[in-house]
């Protein structure tokens, strides 16, 4: 909780929606409830990953302070606090909208671990993203690799 507000207070107008869903529903987030902000949570992750992975790939210049700021809100919504937002009942088999395998549910602990390796390598990045565009490149493997390996096996394909 506290990191969700936390997480509100250094985001955009994108994650206060979320918010709102969340604030409503409190203690316990409804299946519905849960995938919206789940998937407004990933939408964050995945413009931070779009500034680092474009300075990488030499789309954008490198900035020291932009590369920071990209990785450590990275950091801050890594989802190894946010198990909540997956609750049973909110699979892709149940819910029209929702991308996540009924897998996840079989296989909470590893769906976890590699919700912690993200986490590990988005504070890899963080170490690095002020340290030159190079030192981007050389975290940007395992950190991109960390969000791939949970989607091939937990997202459905669109
Ligand atoms: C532990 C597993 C896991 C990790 C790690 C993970 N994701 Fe995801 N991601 C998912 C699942 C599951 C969904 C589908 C959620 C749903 O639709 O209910 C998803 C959906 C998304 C989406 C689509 C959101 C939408 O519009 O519906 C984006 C973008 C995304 N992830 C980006 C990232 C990025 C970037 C990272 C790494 C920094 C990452 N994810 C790490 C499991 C993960």
């Amino acid at each position: 909780m506290t990191k969700f507000f936390k997480t509100l207070a250094i985001s955009t107008a994108l994650l206060a929606a979320s918010g709102a869903v969340f604030a409503e529903s409190h203690a316990a987030m409804s299946p519905e409830d849960a995938v919206a902000a789940r998937q407004t949570h990933m939408k964050l992750l995945g413009q931070n990953m779009g500034v680092l992975g474009g300075m990488a790939q030499g789309k954008m210049d490198y900035d020291a302070a932009a590369a920071q700021a990209a990785a450590d809100a990275l950091v801050e919504n890594a989802m190894i606090a946010d198990m909540a937002k997956f609750p049973e009942g909110s699979d892709s088999d149940s819910i029209a909208t929702s991308r996540a395998l009924p897998a996840i549910w079989t296989n909470f602990d590893d769906f976890t671990a590699k919700a912690e390796a993200c986490t590990v390598a988005a504070t890899g990045m963080q170490a690095a993203a002020g340290q030159g565009l190079e030192a981007v490149q050389a975290a940007m493997g395992a950190l991109g690799g960390s969000c791939g390996s949970c989607h091939e096996t937990y997202r459905k394909p669109k």
